[in-house]
């Protein structure tokens, strides 16, 4: 497109002061060059002060401790993409780059402690499946407790396919398939330790990694695990239940997608198309047209036995799901808590930074076409809301963004003071988060995924899917009453979605002068994705092809790792002939230049990284290998007919699964 050029600057405005930003922030010596640095010590006492850690926290230990970061200095000083780019892949199996190696640690089904082992025939029952690996694995962290050696992992499992779920699909359901449908969704914890013995293994097996079992960490929280419902809107009428008169206790958490984790260590699990289980036969209330909530669902049968997912009887009951979900992943019997203050939307991710005083701003993105990206700030530095007993993700301002066509933006309040919002309580706000955007005329953006930080850049990095729904004929935005329904709008194109039909997606930045939390800030975009070989496509990648960016991740190091997530129903075929299976991409973040890290199996998306913090382990998801390309259920009958990764020919069906990813010499991923 010809707004972008090719040093990935969008603003040909001649706004001399935001190319200033812009330029002066690039050139930074020391750009880009560690992890959540003033989320350091977390001093919490007693035993739990040795296992209470944040990554970055841990990071900072570990770069101290480790002499090799002497020897290669700091980023800047090397080169950060030193692999070989792997070609694009339509096998039925992980493609990394030659001297790397990837392992399956744990796949959908296998037990998280001691539990029981997976059959092969998805015939475990639902009781079993609350004690092993969830579903379709997505956001994950690796919180240290033994720095790189020894740590809890925690992932989403985002959703199922009841068609792979049991040994006959989606025929003769019953309460039993809907309770393990839904202790297949939620989130899975684990705790991993490197493989005792190998760390010196000169047959080059360093930095395998096991599933540690048992472990008093493991732990499933599934569709049904109680969770609290903290913050604002908590006891709201609206989210009263036959079962839960007082509005503050919902059982599970569902359609997991992204994550993030706080600077005080915990977990945050973020509910996306939550509205999807649902099902109304009765006229839609606005809200409800709003959020997606219709008679077909997206197919799941839970409401032909569960009273709750029928919300002709239930009303509220959709009301409790949406939210961003905090876990203590080291206080295995810990409630977790639905924080409100961060509103109701469709919840990518929930990525946490810390500003200069210690307040903490979380970035948000609302995953559907045409939808908005957020912004949180807590009202008090982390370290002293808690100290007063005040969670800081209770009590904040929740704002939308609005960018503008010179390369600036401004965050919008979402507070009842907004003139735009007048009539409006805090409550309204939180629980129609969507309605309360449009009155604010926030930017429609194309399909907002995940969101990570350069922290010592006050720079943030997000992907926009795809979008279909742009620029078509007639042209239509977001009613300012909130009263549109779900993706319906056709927005037409503007400076930071400048494509009226976005096969292929982007990736925007935005920038700061001082401080995570100014009211504006400057942006650009770092890539329109598609074929740089094909003009047609309009790419500004320098490097390797990939479209339809979901999953972002800012290593420790700087390094921008990139998932694709291309619909099934498209992979290799349509505008991705020649793309391949899903993949990992790495970019640099000052060149931009792209190389493919990484191709998955048949029919998957890649979703979910994270690194240990000395940067030599790698853990990936793998999610939905086999889907099928028309979006119905897995056929029981003949579940390998797309993929039969990971188990081979001796597996049943094909498994969501968490790899890891490590150098065979030992040495840091990318590097
Ligand atoms: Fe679950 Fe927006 O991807
Ligand atoms: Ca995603
Ligand atoms: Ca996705």
């Amino acid at each position: 497109m010809s707004i972008i050029d090719d040093e990935g600057v969008s603003n040909m405005s001649g706004n001399e002061h935001f190319q200033d930003i812009v330029d002066t922030r690039l050139s930074r010596r020391n750009f880009l060059t560690g992890g959540l640095a003033t989320a350091a010590a977390v001093s919490l006492g007693g035993v739990e002060a040795l296992l209470k850690a944040v990554p970055a926290a841990a990071q900072e230990i570990e770069e101290a401790e480790d002499t090799d970061v002497g020897r290669e200095g700091r980023w800047g000083q090397r080169p950060m993409l030193g692999f070989e780019s792997v070609a694009v892949s339509s096998a039925d199996e992980v493609v990394v780059p030659k001297g790397y190696t990837a392992e399956v640690l744990i796949a959908w089904g296998d037990p998280i402690s001691n539990g029981p082992a997976f059959k092969q025939d998805a015939s475990n029952t639902a009781e079993e499946q609350a004690r092993q690996w969830g579903m379709h694995n997505d956001g994950i962290v690796y919180f240290p407790i033994v720095r790189s050696q020894r740590g809890l992992i925690v992932q989403n499992n985002e959703y199922t396919d009841d068609g792979l779920l049991f040994p006959d699909g989606v025929n003769n359901w019953t309460a039993e398939k809907t309770k393990k449908s839904l202790n297949a969704h939620g989130v899975s914890i684990i705790e991993v330790a490197k493989r005792a013995g190998v760390h010196f293994d000169l047959g080059r097996r360093r930095g395998k990694w096991d599933v540690v079992r048992p472990s008093r960490f493991a732990r499933r929280i599934t569709g049904m695990t109680p969770i609290d419902i903290g913050g604002p809107a908590a006891g709201d009428p609206r989210l009263t239940t036959s079962d839960d008169p007082t509005g503050t206790r919902v059982l599970g958490t569902l359609n997991n997608c992204a994550m993030g984790y706080t600077p005080w260590g915990t977990y945050l699990a973020c509910e996306e198309n939550f509205n999807g289980y649902f099902r109304k036969n009765g006229p839609q209330t606005t809200m409800e047209k709003r959020y997606g909530i219709t008679a077909g669902g997206f197919g799941y049968l839970w409401h032909t036995t569960d009273k709750r997912f029928r919300v002709d009887e239930e009303p509220n009951e959709p009301n409790r799901f949406g939210w961003v979900v905090e876990i203590d992943p080291f206080r295995p019997h810990s409630t977790p808590v639905k924080r409100t203050a961060l509103g109701r939307l469709k919840h990518e991710g929930a990525w946490v930074q810390e500003a200069r005083n210690g307040r903490v701003v979380v970035y948000m993105g609302d995953d559907e076409r045409n939808e908005y990206i957020y912004r949180y700030v807590s009202n008090l530095p982390w370290r002293q809301a808690r100290a007063q007993g005040i969670n800081p993700l209770d009590d904040g301002i929740l704002y939308v963004a609005k960018f503008h066509a010179d390369g600036t933006g401004e965050w919008l309040p979402l507070t009842p003071d907004n003139p735009r919002l007048a009539g409006w309580s805090l409550n309204d706000i939180l629980i129609n988060t969507r309605g309360a955007a449009d009155a604010t005329g926030a930017t429609m953006m194309d399909r907002p995924e995940w969101i990570d930080t350069f922290p010592k850049d006050l720079t943030a990095i997000a992907t926009l899917t795809n979008n279909s729904r742009r620029g078509t004929t007639p042209e239509s935005v977001n009613n300012p009453d909130g009263s549109t329904p779900a993706g319906s709008a056709r927005p037409p194109v503007d400076a930071a979605n400048p494509r009226a039909v976005n096969n292929y997606g982007h990736i925007i930045r935005w920038y700061y002068r001082q401080d995570w939390t100014e009211p504006t800030f400057a942006w650009d975009i770092f890539a329109l994705c598609g074929d740089p070989a094909n003009p047609a496509h309009g790419s500004t990648i320098f490097g390797d092809k990939y479209g339809s960016p979901d999953g972002i991740y800012v290593d420790p190091s700087g390094l921008i790792w990139i998932q694709t997530d291309i619909s099934t129903s498209t992979i290799n075929s349509g505008n991705y002939v020649g793309f391949g299976n899903n993949m990992m991409l790495a970019a640099h973040p000052e060149t931009r230049e792209t190389r493919r890290f990484l191709v998955g199996p048949n029919q998957c998306e890649i979703t979910g990284v994270f690194m240990t913090p000395n940067r030599r382990t790698m853990f990936v998801g793998i999610q939905h290998p086999g889907e099928r390309p028309d979006d119905l259920p897995g056929d029981p009958l003949n579940p390998k007919q797309f993929s039969s990764w990971p188990d081979g020919p001796n597996g049943g069906r094909p498994r969501s699964a968490l790899i890891v990813v490590t150098k065979d010499d030992g040495g840091r991923i990318g590097s």
